[in-house]
């Protein structure tokens, strides 16, 4: 039986002492999978609420979580599509969770080759750290704004925690597609940042009239769509700045994760509002729900689509993922923390 370190998650808590590294059984690849030995394990906004014990759709623990890693093929599973890239091969791959450890399986569709092809393997941690963001976060981003809002040039976009992980690709999709760019950040230093990489108008959406901000600059024509995984307040706020036409694409609900009890989530979620369809369908808007999950598990030939499309972008240079913090694994905690305290920029992730 082979082994391998993992990061298991044991008790809902904080990052110091929620995980431990054990020695575990390696996976194996099943029908149709791949294993990745692997080199760098990104992580994701969801693994924190996984942590807590606010994400639905985490295993029950123990558990092996993270969403997406960079590494090579190690092996194939029986009957995978002949285009699988081979053993050998540099591949970003989204994992589906286990994705904390030093080898991961995941499904074919989910694998997309960095290396091959004359382009040479990535070694660097912080280059390896950057393209895990590909897999998740990319292909959230790429779902979101091309394959579901379909941003037109000269739209005028709403990017909230433009600074992240998913933040930071949408502001590189909205501005290939020739979008004027708002964004939201919740630091100074943030908000130079994605002044930096495009923003036009970084707004600070700690002051509670940052809606006017916008509503100003925006003028009469409003929003043409809106990027939410705050939600709560947030959304209610963005839906009120979509002009005709406009899409709300809401993907997280990141405000409800630092609630101190129950009680005060619920009441974070109830600030979402309560629409009636008219409200949608008077203004010809459309609200979008995002949860790739279930592209993932049901959808599997639109998640591989986002992918192919995320590796062009990437290969063409406008798709740059940023790596925010190259850990060692061993420091996984330190950089839970990070990501959790909204400390973070681009992507955090674990070098093996
Ligand atoms: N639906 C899906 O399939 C899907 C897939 C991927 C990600 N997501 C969601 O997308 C969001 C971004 O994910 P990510 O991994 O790229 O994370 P991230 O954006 O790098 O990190 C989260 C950021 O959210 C902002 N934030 C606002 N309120 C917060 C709060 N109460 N607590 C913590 N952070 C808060 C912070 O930025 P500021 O300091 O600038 O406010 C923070 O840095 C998350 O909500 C995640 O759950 C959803």
């Amino acid at each position: 039986m082979e082994r391998m370190r993992a990061w298991v998650l044991q008790q809902h808590g904080n990052s110091a002492k929620a995980f431990a590294l054990q020695d575990v059984e390696r996976p194996k690849p099943g029908p149709g999978q791949v294993l990745v030995r692997v080199q760098a394990s990104g992580l994701n906004f969801a693994d924190v609420m996984a942590r807590k014990g606010l994400y639905p759709d985490c295993p029950p623990l123990p558990a092996i979580v993270g969403y997406d890693v960079v590494g090579m093929v190690e092996a194939h599973g029986p009957d995978v599509p002949v285009a699988t890239p081979t053993p050998g091969t540099q591949v970003v791959a989204l994992t589906r969770f286990g994705g904390y450890a030093e080898y991961a399986i995941t499904n074919a569709e989910a694998v997309l080759a960095l290396s091959g092809e004359g382009l040479p393997a990535m070694s660097s941690p912080e280059d390896l750290v950057a393209a895990t963001a590909l897999a998740t976060q990319y292909g959230t981003a790429y779902h979101a704004a091309i394959a579901s809002a379909n941003l037109k040039p000269g739209e005028q976009v709403l990017v909230h925690a433009a600074a992240g992980g998913v933040g930071t690709a949408l502001v590189q999709i909205a501005r290939q597609r020739g979008c004027t760019i708002f964004g939201t950040a919740g630091s100074q230093a943030k908000r130079d940042m994605i002044k930096e990489a495009g923003v036009d108008h970084p707004i600070d959406y700690r002051q509670d009239d940052w809606p006017d901000a916008v509503r100003r600059l925006a003028g009469e024509r409003g929003l043409d769509a809106v990027f939410d995984a705050i939600g709560g307040k947030t959304f209610r706020q963005g839906k009120a700045l979509l002009g005709p036409g406009g899409r709300m694409v809401s993907y997280g609900a990141a405000s409800l994760s630092d609630a101190p009890n129950k009680l005060v989530r619920a009441i974070r979620g109830l600030a979402f509002g309560f629409y009636h369809p008219v409200q949608w369908l008077s203004p010809s808007q459309s609200l979008i729900g995002i949860n790739m999950l279930r592209l993932a598990d049901h959808r599997p030939e639109r998640l591989a689509d986002c992918l192919q499309g995320v590796g062009r972008g990437f290969a063409e240079g406008w798709l740059k993922p940023h790596c925010g913090g190259a850990f060692a694994a061993e420091d996984l905690a330190q950089a839970q923390a990070l990501l959790e305290n909204r400390g973070s920029t681009g992507k955090l992730g674990l070098v093996w």
